[in-house]
């Protein structure tokens, strides 16, 4: 069957029917992921603090982005592998831009790319319009963008006016310029509903939110605090497992087997000496 195309995408989105969006860092889960039936696999940098142990997603560095995007590549059947590029892999020049971004398509088998992009940010801009003409699919990320956290002083909502680094017409501009660049979706991170709405109504390409409200035409979280496995629960997410408490258990459960002598068992030993009298 093969994984998911951007026009199946768009597809769906003629069609009103939501698109679905999580994150995976590794084979495990995104098996899992894919198996369950989500449209897309962001292999974000959120692995900084859901996966590679940092505090935040700055210090993700390439060669780990890739070897991440790869994991999941190897395990994914249907879903659309988005590889997101880490900080500063793009942006110093087009031409280091395109060469990273093709390294995802070719080295790590992603479908696309994904890209932060500042208010009215015309760097990324015109390399979103330079990947899209060599044929690399970008999907656009406004709103909080994590990679400018220490430009703006944290991780705060954004389109509220003159407590945001973005106002709503800012972030209306930057997404229809990204589309006319050609990303065939834009991801809306930590805006006022209404920024959202708004943004949702300005273009023509499928808009993916998390903590963007209801009225764009998909959602994305991240997969670690779905299934319970994040240190911190944030307003904009749901948990829909408690991997942390189910984890646990279980290595307390192995620890204390192996403790009594009650693991390994005989059904798990090969050619079991007979027990002595
Ligand atoms: O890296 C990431 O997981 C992301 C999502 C939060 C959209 O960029």
């Amino acid at each position: 069957m093969g994984r998911t195309s951007i026009p199946e995408l768009n597809e769906k989105y003629e069609r009103g029917t939501p698109l679905t969006m999580l994150t995976a860092y590794d084979a495990p889960i995104a098996r899992q992921v894919d198996s369950g039936g989500v449209d897309m696999i962001l292999v974000g940098d959120s692995a900084g603090d859901n996966h590679l142990g940092y505090d935040d997603t700055l210090p993700v560095t390439l060669e780990e982005a890739l070897s991440n995007t790869a994991a999941v590549d190897r395990a994914v059947e249907e879903a659309m592998v988005i590889g997101d590029m880490p900080f500063l892999s793009y942006g110093t020049s087009l031409e280091q831009s395109v060469e990273n971004a093709g390294r995802f398509m070719k080295e790590a088998g992603a479908d696309a790319v994904k890209l932060e992009t500042a208010p009215y940010g015309e760097t990324t801009i015109e390399i979103v319009s330079r990947l899209t003409e060599l044929g690399v699919p970008v999907v656009g990320h406004i709103g909080l963008t994590p990679q400018r956290m220490k430009q703006i002083g944290g991780g705060y909502v954004q389109g509220r006016g003159d407590g945001s680094s973005a106002t709503v017409e800012a972030l209306v501009e930057t997404a229809e310029s990204l589309e006319a660049a050609g990303a065939f979706s834009i991801i809306l991170e930590a805006v006022t509903e209404e920024t959202g709405r708004r943004v949702t109504d300005a273009v023509d390409v499928p808009t993916i939110g998390i903590g963007a409200g209801r009225y764009v035409d998909g959602q994305v979280l991240v997969v670690t605090d779905v299934l319970g496995l994040s240190e911190e629960s944030y307003r904009l997410s749901k948990q829909y497992a408690d991997l942390n408490s189910v984890v646990h258990a279980s290595v307390q459960s192995y620890v204390d087997e192996v403790r009594s002598g009650a693991f390994p068992a005989a059904e798990h030993v090969f050619d079991p000496v007979e027990e002595q009298e």
